[in-house]
């Protein structure tokens, strides 16, 4: 049973006046911090914690933010776009998700964001180079200037949210910023918990969606590359106990169960999808990586050179790291339906 679940308990009595009794397992106790639990376990429950999620406004964030604020977390939602946090207000009770406008490179907002939280969540991140950001201002140091001002704040928790396949080796310079950024959050956070997923799915990713409308995108390397695809809500479901679990410190690998090639993909979504298989042609990694180039100059995200690369990456071979953290990943082929099924004609 957990912590939450073991929270609060009412009594009722004969009159029908229910109190609050608490018990030791209402009790959390954090580094430099005792937080108590109070309410039935649930959305309208207080965990008496407080957690920071940069990054919330993105695929994997909006799953973070609902899981905490489901426990009864205060959620402090970083925002750039007025719009981006709309559908995060809603996962709490009045009061527990907190919006507050950012930029990565204020040190004044980070402060004020993450100040009062005891635990800060990173999931601060981009697949593409942009006009204003590249890879080393958002993975490298904008992860290092968020850890090392939670450090200072005294922030007792802080998880990073990396990819499975950093390296400072890999020819994709998104792999190479991810692994440096771990560095640099560990030399200023050194008890941080850092979180490696694989590719992931669910509603809103870019692997499901994006082989469904671009089939031709994922024949690169003969479709031969091999990944190993976890589910959105298994890494949320990881990132969200942490806030309950006395102290991670450490790097987790969170590949998805099964290794598949990208034929398998395609022939999955096809058959998901009831569309035939794409016949499109098998595009040289020449010609792609000079149409991705010649794509930067138009005005919305297009595959670009570093994804052109990464698709002819091999997904690292590791041990996951679920069973210490005790989650048990999901199979693609049990969701895939679920996010694919818009995807069917009339
Ligand atoms: N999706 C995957 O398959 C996958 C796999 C492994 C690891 N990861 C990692 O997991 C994390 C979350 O992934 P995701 O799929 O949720 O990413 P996402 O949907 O692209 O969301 C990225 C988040 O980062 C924010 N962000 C990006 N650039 C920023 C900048 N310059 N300044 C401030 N905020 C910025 C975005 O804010 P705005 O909404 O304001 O743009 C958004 O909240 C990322 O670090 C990603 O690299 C993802």
């Amino acid at each position: 049973m957990s912590m939450l679940a073991s929270a609060s308990r009412s009594v009722r009595l004969s009159r029908g006046i229910a109190i609050q009794k608490r018990g030791y397992a209402d009790v959390l106790t954090l580094p430099g911090k005792t937080a108590i639990q109070y309410g039935a376990p649930g959305r309208s429950a207080s965990s008496g914690q407080v957690a920071t999620v940069f990054g919330c406004t993105g695929f994997l964030g909006r799953y973070v933010v609902a899981k905490l604020a489901k426990l009864g977390t205060q959620v402090v939602v970083p925002y750039r776009e007025e719009d981006e946090k709309r559908h995060l207000k809603v996962m709490g009770d009045l009061g527990q998700i907190v919006p507050m406008e950012w930029d990565i490179r204020s040190d004044q907002q980070i402060e004020e964001c993450l100040r009062h939280s005891d635990i800060v969540y990173n999931l601060v991140g981009r697949d593409y180079i942009t006009k204003n950001y590249d890879f080393e201002d958002v993975h490298v140091t904008g992860a290092e200037r968020i850890a090392r001002i939670a450090a200072e704040s005294g922030v007792p928790r802080f998880v990073h949210v990396s990819h499975l396949n950093a390296s400072k080796d890999s020819p994709s310079l998104f792999y190479q910023s991810k692994a440096e950024g771990e560095v640099r959050v560990k030399e200023y956070f050194k008890d941080a918990t850092i979180v490696r997923p694989g590719s992931m799915y669910g509603y809103e990713d870019r692997l499901l969606n994006n082989i469904a409308i671009w089939p031709i995108w994922w024949k690169l390397n003969n479709m031969e590359t091999k990944i190993r695809p976890v589910h959105m809500l298994d890494v949320a479901q990881v990132l969200a106990s942490f806030s309950s679990l006395p102290a991670t410190p450490g790097t987790y690998n969170l590949p998805g169960p099964s290794t598949l090639t990208y034929e398998y993909l395609l022939s999955l979504v096809s058959s998901v999808t009831y569309q035939p298989p794409s016949k499109a042609p098998v595009v040289p990694k020449s010609v792609a990586l000079a149409l991705a180039k010649a794509a930067q100059y138009i005005w919305w995200p297009a595959l670009s050179p570093d994804e052109v690369e990464r698709r002819f990456i091999d997904d690292v071979d590791v041990e996951g790291d679920w069973a210490s953290l005790g989650v048990e990943p999901s199979e693609i082929e049990d969701f895939a339906i679920n996010y694919l099924r818009r995807y069917r004609s009339a």
